[in-house]
């Protein structure tokens, strides 16, 4: 279920940055620019030689004659060389994940997700960059009453990984509101996204992982709670759409606007695998948000994007992906 771009498309990027390359979402991204043609200049602080999730993320993007990979640390490196030309840069470097930015790793949080974004956009205004996609959060919405969430609603992080998203994203869309600036901004609040190489931190994963192997899995809560689960081809192309379609800007919710219950997706994982999950319960953490349910007008409107995969189907892919994954690799995870 790759990403299907027609190479004449007129809008897709000639030259395109990607950070965070190595990544889940950004490998996915950086594989369908360059399937469309676009010279991608991939750059990630985890170096494939010595981290083998990076090194399997990249592994089928290192073929196509126009990638180029960087290993750099947005903290310190220098940047502008990087963005020499591009027509786009997609800013998908971060630290993620709700949970652990409790804890000490808060300082990197703060690091990659503000202080990094902040040498980018400087970068990129110097360069004449014209469009700069940025990945958001939903968790910047937090506590919702369960009804759509719409762009123009008052966020109210409740987890310090969302304060340092909502500051990224709004520390973009202040650089690109300054007078004589020339980066246009768009900031995709995305929807947990599924799929293959999704990270392995993600419940989704887990799940099916659970559901393949009989090792038992460990749910945070009742397993009531709900997320707007997006499958990564989907997300991918609304990543590309922000780049593509002329007048976009602000802020934009990459999510279909439907939800599921955790419970929901233990139960296709289990029907997908024809095995029972051993369920582990532990106490609802700190931060997870109960229900995320994106409104999905402005992407429609906007960049004319409709998921078109639904849970089930994209849980069969990424199930697939982690089998065949299993046997090639001979680990869990
Ligand atoms: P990921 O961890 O798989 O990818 C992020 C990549 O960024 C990693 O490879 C990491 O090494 C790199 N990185 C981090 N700090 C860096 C730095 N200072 N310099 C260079 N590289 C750096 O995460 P992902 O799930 O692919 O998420 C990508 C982005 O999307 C993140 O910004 C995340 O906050 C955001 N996001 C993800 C989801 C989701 O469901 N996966 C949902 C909403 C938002
Ligand atoms: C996900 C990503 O991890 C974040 O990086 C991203 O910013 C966010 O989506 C987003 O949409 O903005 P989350 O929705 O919390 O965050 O997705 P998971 O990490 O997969 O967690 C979903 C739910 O499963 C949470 O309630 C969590 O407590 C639960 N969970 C997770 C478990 O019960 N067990 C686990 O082992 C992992």
């Amino acid at each position: 279920m790759t990403q299907q771009l027609s190479p004449q498309h007129p809008n897709i990027p000639r030259r395109a940055v990607v950070t965070g390359v190595a990544g889940f979402i950004g490998s996915h991204l950086a594989h369908a620019l360059s399937q469309a043609g676009t010279t991608v200049i991939g750059v990630d602080r985890r170096d494939p030689a010595t981290d083998p999730t990076a090194a399997a993320n990249l592994a089928q993007l290192r073929s196509f004659p126009g990638y180029v990979h960087v290993t750099a640390d947005l903290i310190g490196c220098a940047i502008e060389p990087l963005l020499i030309d591009a027509d786009a840069v997609f800013h998908l470097a971060g630290i993620p994940g709700v949970r652990p930015s409790w804890g000490p790793k808060f300082t990197d949080y703060v690091a990659s997700n503000i202080i990094a974004t902040k040498r980018l956009l400087d970068a990129a205004a110097r360069q004449g960059v014209p469009r700069l996609v940025v990945a958001s959060s939903s968790s910047v919405y937090g506590a919702t009453d369960g009804s759509h969430s719409t762009e123009s609603d008052h966020p109210r992080p409740v987890s310090p990984y969302a304060v340092t998203k909502l500051a990224e994203e709004q520390l973009c869309l202040a650089h690109a509101a300054q007078l004589h600036n020339p980066t246009n901004v768009v900031a995709l609040r995305y929807f947990t996204v599924y799929g293959p190489r999704q990270r392995t931190d993600m419940f989704t994963h887990r799940a099916l992982l659970a559901a393949l192997t009989g090792q038992p899995l460990r749910l945070y809560g009742d397993g009531h709670q709900r997320r707007d689960f997006t499958y990564i081809s989907d997300a991918v192309s609304a990543t590309i759409a922000a780049a593509t379609t002329p007048k976009a800007g602000g802020v934009i919710n990459v999510g279909g606007g439907a939800n599921a219950s955790l419970l929901e997706v233990i139960g296709i994982a289990s029907s997908l695998a024809g095995r029972d999950i051993d369920l582990h319960h532990e106490s609802p953490r700190h931060g997870d948000v109960h229900i995320t349910r994106a409104h999905p007008g402005r992407a429609h409107e906007v960049l004319g994007w409709k998921p078109q995969v639904d849970l089930p189907t994209g849980m069969r892919s990424h199930m697939e992906f982690l089998a065949s994954e299993a046997a090639v690799y001979g680990r869990a995870a």
